[in-house]
C-alpha cells in the first residue's frame, strides 16, 4: 500500500535527520547550478566564470549562515554587478544553504 510505504519513509527520515538534509543539499546544489553557476564556482574546485564573483565556497566559509539567510530572504541586490535581483523562497533558502554547508572546509 501507498500510504503505508510513505509512512515507512517518512520515518525514516525523522529517525536519520541526514536522509532529508542530503535530500535538501542535493535540491541546493540544483539551484544554484540553474541560478548563479553562470557567474559563481558553485562547486568543490575550479574558478568562477566571472572573474570578481567569490567562488561559493569562499562564501560559504566566510559568510555566517544567518546573514546568507537574511540576503537570500530579500534578495541580493547590492554590489551584485550585472545579476539580475533574485528572491528565494524559505524552502529554497533551506536547500541552498544546505548546499553550502557541504562546501565549508571541515
Ligand atoms: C550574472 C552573474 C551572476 C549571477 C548569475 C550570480 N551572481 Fe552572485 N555575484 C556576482 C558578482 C560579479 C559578484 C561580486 C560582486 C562584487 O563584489 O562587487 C557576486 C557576489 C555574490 C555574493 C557575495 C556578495 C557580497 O556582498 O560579498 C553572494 C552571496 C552571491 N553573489 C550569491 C549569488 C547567488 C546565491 C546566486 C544565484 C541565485 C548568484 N550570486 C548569481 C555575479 C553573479
Amino acid at each position: 500500500m501507498v500510504s503505508n510505504r510513505a509512512t515507512i519513509i517518512l520515518l525514516a527520515m525523522l529517525a536519520v535527520p541526514g536522509i532529508a538534509e542530503a535530500a535538501s543539499a542535493k535540491r541546493g546544489a540544483t539551484l544554484a547550478q540553474t541560478r548563479c553557476a553562470a557567474c559563481h564556482a558553485i562547486g568543490r574546485t575550479g574558478a568562477s566564470p566571472t572573474i570578481t564573483a567569490p567562488t561559493f565556497r569562499r562564501i560559504a566559509s566566510q559568510y555566517p549562515v544567518e546573514q546568507l539567510q537574511e540576503a537570500l530572504a530579500e534578495g541580493i541586490v547590492t554590489g551584485h554587478g550585472p545579476m539580475p535581483e533574485f528572491t528565494f523562497t524559505p524552502t529554497e533558502i533551506d536547500d541552498f544553504l544546505a548546499y553550502l554547508a557541504t562546501l565549508k572546509r571541515r
